[in-house]
C-alpha cells in the first residue's frame, strides 16, 4: 500500500485530495492544525496535527512520520492574502511565505532522502494561477506561489535522476470558501481603497463560480499518476485558452486584459 501525505486535508482541495487518494487505496496521513476537531473526517485518513507556521509543529509532525515510507506529498495547505503593496505589513508577508512556501519546502527536505533512497516518490505543490498570471493586489500571494513554483520547476532535474518527480498544480478560481478566509490588508482612507474593492469583489465572484474542490482533486491525481509528470498542471479559469493567449500575446496586452477582467483602468493615470 502507497503512503500520501496531504497538507491541509480538512476543507476544499486537501479533503477532496485525501478522499480521491482513499478511494484508490492509499493510506493517506493528513494534516489539520487540530486533528483532534477535524469537523467532516474522511473515513481512513490518519489525522495528524500540523501547523505550518510553528516549526516546533513542523518538527513535531516529521518527528512522528519516523522511518515510515512516504510515496507522495501533497503541499496543499495555504492561506490567501490580499491588499496594496504598500500596506501590507511585513509581519503578514513573512507569515504568508512559511505556510505557502517555507514549511512546504522543509516538509518535502524531510520526505526526500527516503524517497531518493527507493528510487521513486511524487511530490505535489498546489500552486496558484496567479503566479503565471499575477494580478493587482494579490502580490504577497502571486509571490508564495511563484516561490513555491521556482522550487519545484528548478528541482525537477535534479530530482529526476533518482526517480523522484515534482511538480506544481496550478488552480484558476476554485469555489472552496477560501475567498472568505482570505486576510485583508487595506486602511479605511487608504487611497487604493476604491481599486482594491473593485478587484477584491471581482475575485470573490469568480470564486464563487469557480469550478469544484473535487475537479481540482482529479487534477492533483493525474499529477500523482502520470508517468511522465508535467512541470505545471493548470485547473479551472479557463486555463488552456489563457495559457495559449499567454504564448501568443505580448506581455502588455495580456496585462491589459487581466486589468479590464477585474475593473482596474487599462491604461495607468498619467501625472
Ligand atoms: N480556492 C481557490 O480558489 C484556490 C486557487 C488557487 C490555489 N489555491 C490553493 O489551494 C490550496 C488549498 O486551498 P483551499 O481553497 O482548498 O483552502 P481551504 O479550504 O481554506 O483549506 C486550507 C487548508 O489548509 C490548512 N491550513 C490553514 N492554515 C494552516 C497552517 N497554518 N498550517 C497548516 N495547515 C493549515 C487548513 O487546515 P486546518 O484549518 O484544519 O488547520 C485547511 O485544511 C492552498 O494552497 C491555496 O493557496 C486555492
Amino acid at each position: 500500500m502507497k503512503t500520501a501525505i496531504v497538507t491541509g486535508a480538512t476543507s476544499g482541495i486537501g479533503q477532496a485530495v485525501a478522499e480521491l487518494l482513499i478511494a484508490r487505496s492509499y493510506r493517506v496521513i493528513g494534516t489539520s492544525r487540530n486533528s483532534g476537531a477535524v469537523v467532516d473526517p474522511i473515513p481512513g485518513v490518519d489525522y495528524r496535527d500540523l501547523d505550518l507556521t510553528d516549526s516546533s509543529s513542523i518538527r513535531a509532525f516529521v518527528d512522528g512520520i519516523g522511518d515510515l515510507e512516504v510515496d507522495v506529498l501533497i503541499n496543499n495547505a495555504g492561506e490567501s492574502q490580499c491588499g496594496p503593496l504598500e500596506e501590507l505589513p511585513i509581519d503578514a508577508i513573512t507569515r504568508l511565505f512559511q505556510l505557502n512556501v517555507f514549511g512546504a519546502v522543509e516538509l518535502t527536505q524531510a520526505v526526500l532522502p527516503g524517497m531518493r533512497e527507493r528510487r521513486r516518490g511524487k511530490i505535489v505543490n498546489i500552486g496558484s494561477m496567479l503566479a503565471s498570471f499575477p494580478l493587482a493586489y494579490r502580490s504577497s500571494y502571486a509571490a508564495t506561489k511563484a516561490a513555491i513554483k521556482g522550487f519545484s520547476t528548478a528541482a525537477r532535474f535534479e530530482l529526476e535522476p533518482y526517480g523522484i518527480d515534482i511538480t506544481t498544480v496550478e488552480p484558476g478560481s476554485i469555489d472552496t470558501g477560501l475567498s472568505a478566509r482570505r486576510t485583508k490588508y487595506c486602511g479605511p482612507h487608504s487611497p487604493y481603497l476604491r481599486d482594491f474593492t473593485t478587484v477584491i469583489a471581482k475575485l470573490d465572484a469568480k470564486e464563487a463560480e469557480g469550478i469544484t474542490a473535487e475537479t481540482v482533486a482529479t487534477t492533483v491525481l493525474r499529477a500523482v499518476e502520470d508517468k511522465k509528470t508535467l512541470p505545471i498542471y493548470a485547473v479551472g479559469s479557463n486555463a488552456p485558452a489563457v495559457f495559449l493567449a499567454q504564448r501568443l500575446l505580448p506581455r502588455t496586452v495580456l496585462e491589459k486584459f487581466t486589468a479590464r477582467a477585474y475593473g482596474l483602468p487599462s491604461k495607468r493615470p498619467s501625472n
